[in-house]
């Protein structure tokens, strides 16, 4: 079968081009560790009741002045509720979920996130504008799915 030149230099570029799209994600994820970041820490979703972060989830003040926040994600509601942070303050969500995959989304705000069962998602954000947020669960869950909404209160620090 002939083929034309031209042609086939256009049937090596492409296929070149796939061999090096792949050895780019396959390079990144071996030496840069690039993953998903909710699938770097894995928990049991079985056992949370006995996890010594997830049994009794809530907010902690770290020694700087952060804070972190464990959430456990469960149909149909967010565990604490509400969430009460300071405003100004970097503070580090941790979630899992004990059943399904939920969403996590802060409304108003860039704090978005998936609460999958088996991993902890973890992501840091300050809240500037004190204020009530409407915390959304944006991943269909079940027939309640709409109805679950937790709150976040961003508490105003005064100087
Ligand atoms: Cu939880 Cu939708």
């Amino acid at each position: 079968m002939h083929v034309e030149l031209y042609e086939r230099i256009w049937m090596w570029a492409a296929g070149a081009l796939v061999v090096v799209f792949i050895g780019v994600v396959v390079t990144t994820a071996a030496m840069g560790a690039i993953q998903p970041p909710s699938h770097i820490e894995t928990v049991n979703p079985a056992a949370l009741d006995q996890h010594p972060e997830f049994a009794a989830p809530d907010v902690k003040t770290n020694a700087d002045g952060s804070l972190t926040v464990a959430v456990v994600a469960a149909m149909f509601s967010f565990t604490p509720d509400p969430i009460e942070v300071p405003a100004g303050r970097p503070v580090t969500f941790r979630l899992t979920s004990s059943d399904v995959i939920h969403g996590f989304h802060v409304v108003g705000t860039n704090a978005n996130a998936m609460a999958v069962p088996g991993y902890v998602s973890q992501f840091t954000v300050t809240f500037t504008t004190p204020g009530e947020y409407p915390i959304a669960c944006h991943e269909y869950c079940g027939v309640m799915h709409h109805m679950m909404v937790g709150k976040l209160i961003v508490k105003a620090v005064e100087r």
